[in-house]
């Protein structure tokens, strides 16, 4: 991030920084242009009571929180980094792919390079071509990058803030006699709403008062965006954390979400998404807890609308020589700026296919490059394991589904109603906390965990296990309930708990034998049950109860419901549950 304008820059970089820290949090730097250009850079986490901080006098600068890519997270490789002769300082989100032979080039010309980064070419390359002219020296160094940037540069005789970007992300927030710059929106919105969104292959040229924007050379006039979330949105409130509070605000999420949602009314895509042109069925994208949000998407697609669906890893069709062509492809992601799924995006694109964006930030990459998008109006998500976003996109989900001209009236009709009732039963799952916190204190002492699902929940068990992997550490996997016996069965002991999704369909008796070949090699089971299912809370040693929703909605309550189990065991744990160990909120490098 950076700030240009009429205030001491230090306390406004570090407030920013841990407003991003979502992004990365394994060091940490600013450098503040005073007379000359001052550098502070640490490991861990901005504002750690425990560390020095010098103070830097000065009214802009620039500042980063790092996810370590190149070399590890050291007070050396932390960013910004700079050239020779320290006259300039770059921070940069990205991956500079042909930094070796920059790094050799520049070698032999006589640059020292201290750090093991990719982005230190970058200052080195700035000081090779700068003869005065900052705008021109970037401009000049851009085009020897391969990869991608967002980058953000100061000099010392300058006052400006100079910006670039190829694939990672880069926003301009337009204050009064002040300017800020960042690669997402949450610390713009101490300053401002009025945004501009750069794209690639654009560079900025930003002092207090003005933004210039060109592209090859020639200023171009760019659109100025509003932002429709506030700084409220970035706060805690009263919760001991963001993923806790975003937890709660999920009944209010889907309530937004249904309200005025009419079969008639809703404005969307219409079937141009939903079709099986050419018998080539339909192509779901995502990474993470997206692409689990796709594979229920894909049960309920195939279940209700007859078309058959792939349901792909971003970051496997990405790698792929040969791109099976499909005619509708839909990305699922939260932050719209996971590199991988833009990357996949743009190779269908390429092929002829037409995109649907599903993602909660507007104005993002992949809502820039889809054909076109369906927000979810989640509001911003901080915590770095994904939640609200999660139910928001299966929520679009059922609607773009209700939509289509294929599904019977009846059926339409009692879906519909149904999705009416889900903040109800959402809520009446966070009412259940305590027996939820019950179980997270029994589970938060074993070393594996494992969870499984059928059907509809087959997804939810991957998901309930990533949940907790992530922000408890507990070594967790899903599994198809089904495949147990074909090795996992191996690893049953009195000390690895089962959770078991226990759905009353037509998968329930197969699922009851399976928890019954559990407990028969000892293992102790937990099952999500409904409040109805006397019959399984008999044959388990914990439950945790669930409302009766109608089947193909079960995945919400239940993952509900492994939230706060994940939530709450991690807790007991005393993990630092926002920023899990090694993890990154928008993983914007491939
Ligand atoms: C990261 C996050 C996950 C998220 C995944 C995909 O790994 O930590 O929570 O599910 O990226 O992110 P996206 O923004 O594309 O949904």
């Amino acid at each position: 991030m950076g700030y240009i304008g009429n205030k001491e820059a230090q306390p406004l970089l570090f407030k920013a920084l841990k407003k991003l820290e979502y992004r990365g949090y394994d060091s940490y730097g600013i450098a503040v242009l005073g007379e000359s250009i001052g550098i502070h850079k640490d490991t861990g986490r901005v504002g750690a009571l425990t560390k020095y901080v010098p103070s830097l006098a000065g009214l802009m600068g620039i500042g980063h929180t790092r996810w370590a890519t190149h070399g590890e997270p050291s007070q050396i490789n932390a960013h910004p980094h700079t050239d020779c002769s320290g006259r300039f300082a770059v921070v940069h989100n990205g991956v500079i792919t042909n930094y070796c032979e920059l790094k050799e080039e520049l070698i032999r010309e006589g640059h020292n390079f201290i750090s093991e980064t990719d982005t230190e070419v970058i200052p080195h390359l700035i000081e090779k071509y700068y003869r005065g002219n900052l705008e021109a020296a970037c401009a000049e160094t851009i085009t020897r990058l391969k990869g991608s940037y967002a980058i953000a540069v100061i000099a010392q005789t300058n006052q400006q803030i100079v910006v670039a970007k190829n694939g990672s992300p880069l926003v301009i927030g337009l204050g009064d006699h002040e300017n800020i710059i960042a690669s997402d929106i949450p610390p713009l919105l101490d300053y401002t709403n009025r945004v501009v969104y750069l794209d690639d292959g654009e560079i900025g040229v930003i002092d207090k008062d003005n933004v210039k924007i060109s592209r090859s050379g020639k200023e171009i006039h760019k659109s100025v965006s509003l932002v429709n979330w506030n700084a409220e949105d970035v706060q805690k409130s009263d919760y001991a954390h963001f993923m806790l509070k975003e937890i709660h605000e999920q009944p209010k999420i889907i309530q937004h979400a249904i309200n005025g949602f009419s079969l008639d009314e809703f404005p969307i895509v219409g079937t141009d998404f939903m079709g099986n042109k050419g018998g080539k069925g339909l192509l779901i994208l995502a990474c993470g807890t997206s692409y689990h949000a796709g594979l229920v998407g894909k049960y309920i697609i195939e279940e209700l609308l007859d078309i058959p669906v792939r349901v792909e890893l971003a970051s496997e069709v990405n790698h792929r020589e040969r791109m099976i062509p499909v005619a509708n492809a839909i990305a699922i992601t939260q932050s719209g700026e996971t590199a991988d799924v833009l990357i996949s995006m743009k190779k269908l694109m390429d092929t002829g296919s037409l995109t649907l964006a599903i993602t909660n930030v507007r104005g993002s990459s992949a809502s820039r490059l889809a054909t076109k998008t369906l927000y979810l109006n989640a509001g911003p998500e901080l915590s770095v394991a994904a939640t609200k976003s999660f139910i928001a996109q299966l929520i679009e989900i059922y609607k773009l589904i209700l939509l289509q001209p294929g599904i019977k009236t009846d059926t339409k009709k009692q879906l519909s109603l149904e999705l009416k009732l889900m903040p109800n039963y959402v809520q009446q799952v966070l009412d259940n906390e305590q027996q939820i916190l019950d179980c997270a204190k029994q589970i938060a002492h074993y070393s594996n965990i494992f969870y499984i699902g059928r059907g509809i929940n087959y997804p939810i068990a991957l998901e309930g296990a990533l949940k907790i992997k992530e922000i408890s550490y507990i070594h967790a996997e899903g599994f198809a309930a089904g495949e147990l016996k074909h090795g996992p069965f191996s690893l049953l002991q009195p000390n690895t708990p089962v959770v078991a999704i226990v759905n009353r369909d037509f998968t329930y008796d197969a699922m009851i034998t399976n928890i019954k070949e559990i407990k028969s090699r000892k293992a102790p089971v937990m099952a999500l049950v409904r409040e109805d299912d006397r019959e399984t809370e008999k044959l388990t040693d914990m439950i945790i109860n669930v409302p009766n929703t109608h089947s193909l909605f079960s995945p919400i309550v239940n993952t509900v419901a492994l939230q706060l189990l994940a939530y709450y065991t991690a807790n007991e744990l005393g993990c630092p549950i926002d920023y899990p160990r090694n993890l990154a909120k928008s993983v914007t490098v491939e």
